[in-house]
């Protein structure tokens, strides 16, 4: 039976869902780029701490990122509006599309569904609750459990023996470029998820088995 290891943050969680406050904070022109600065520094410091062995749970990671993009951008935000971004932050809402992909996968039955994440169990727990999602998924394996960040190879091969899968079964969907690159380097399959022309492939490493737009694509695969 295959078995599906979805990711998270940028998958199925959609980190873009606090524009709104942003908008609001920091003013139009600054939103967006104060957004991708913050992912882009989050996952930054996942990696280095990873490197470093100085792990700590991601959303130390998002933390720190916030303060730095609010050095680097040059914004005041009150305690108010940081605690509320952070709140925001355990709260984001899940894509489109999440839903009805994974209440189809259900109700054919014939595939077993993770979710694989750099966030903490218990906060990832908690979104998918707040999506009504979390009936859908067997169980949610953290990189909290071995302290090492993907796309370190060993949190894949953890993955695989939490769930008993072999590689050639075991199928990585994922939105993060450097996921499907970690995902295929560890042994697995991977489905990149591309949901706009503006995200791009690197330009080296293992290529994605399958690429597709949404997912609701995914069952066509299988
Ligand atoms: C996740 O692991 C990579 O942030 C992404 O959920």
């Amino acid at each position: 039976m295959p078995c599906l290891a979805f990711d998270v943050f940028g998958t199925l969680i959609d980190t873009h869902g606090m524009l709104d406050l942003l908008r609001r904070y920091v003013g139009d022109e600054k939103a967006l780029p104060f957004a991708v600065l913050w992912r882009d520094k989050q996952l930054e410091y996942a990696f280095r701490r990873s490197m470093m062995n100085r792990y700590e749970p991601f959303d130390v990671c998002t933390g720190d990122a916030l303060a730095y993009c609010i050095d680097a951008l040059n914004v005041s935000l009150t305690q108010a509006q940081h605690s509320a971004l952070i709140e925001r932050y355990q709260q984001l809402p899940v894509y489109p599309d999440v839903a009805e992909c994974l209440h189809a996968l259900r109700e054919r039955g014939d595939m077993q569904v993770y979710a694989l994440t750099n966030g903490p169990q218990q906060q990832v727990a908690r979104l998918f609750e707040r999506a009504a999602i979390d009936r859908y998924f067997e169980d949610i394996v953290s990189v909290d459990e071995i302290g090492r960040y993907k796309p370190d190879p060993a949190v894949y091969r953890h993955f695989l023996d939490r769930t008993g899968a072999g590689g050639s079964d075991s199928w990585l969907i994922s939105s993060n470029t450097f996921d499907v690159i970690g995902a295929g380097a560890a042994g697995m399959n991977s489905i990149w998820v591309r949901r706009t022309e503006q995200q791009r492939m690197d330009p080296w490493g293992d290529r994605p088995t399958h690429t597709i737009r949404t997912l609701l694509e995914l069952g066509t695969l299988f």
